[in-house]
């Protein structure tokens, strides 16, 4: 099933989400239909906050032939991307590390609108799967990216926060129209 995706303005986006505690069929459910909707949009990540539910649920699919992936490794082995997609996860924690990189994201909350953020290349995730089961996973590059721009969302936190102050003053006008047309 189709989901709305809340945009900008939308205050369900600024919620910090409170943990999952139930590994139940509605949280599957949900999880499936994040997943539906995100392809639509044609997007790599989705947050539950974003389809209005303020929980620490995150889907992401990153192609397996995205080449920015150079190093992966769950729970201490060596992985493809193609092992590991779809990955859908819960209350995750996330400690980056690395050289900081800048890189163009955009978001399906955030319309039209692309900016450089700045964010460590890699990082170490420690993720709860639907079915309970806690891995860890390390890894550069697209899904390193992807991993921190979802979990802000779980925080309340937008890219569009994390640009250069220049940056801000660019965009300032664009997302007043964005939060005005909600
Ligand atoms: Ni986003």
């Amino acid at each position: 099933m189709l989901l709305e995706i809340a945009q900008y303005g939308n205050p369900v986006l600024k919620e910090k989400c409170r943990p999952i505690e139930h590994f139940d069929d509605a949280l599957k459910s949900l999880a499936d239909n994040m997943l539906e909707t995100m392809y639509a949009a044609e997007g790599i990540g989705l947050a539950a906050p974003q389809v209005s539910v303020p929980v620490q649920l995150v889907v992401i699919d990153i192609p397996a032939e995205e080449e920015s992936v150079s190093f992966l490794q769950v729970n201490g082995e060596d992985k493809k991307l193609e092992d590991i997609m779809p990955l859908m996860f819960v209350n995750p924690v996330l400690e980056p590390y690395g050289k900081m990189h800048p890189f163009h994201e955009g978001c399906l909350s955030v319309h039209r609108i692309r900016a450089s953020v700045i964010r460590p290349d890699y990082v170490k995730a420690t993720l709860t799967l639907l079915d309970g089961t806690v891995i860890t996973v390390d890894c550069n590059g697209l899904l390193a990216r992807c991993l921190q721009h979802e979990c802000d969302h779980l925080n309340g936190i937008l890219f569009v926060e994390r640009v250069s102050s220049a940056q801000k003053i660019t965009l300032k006008n664009k997302l007043k129209r964005l939060a005005a047309g909600y």
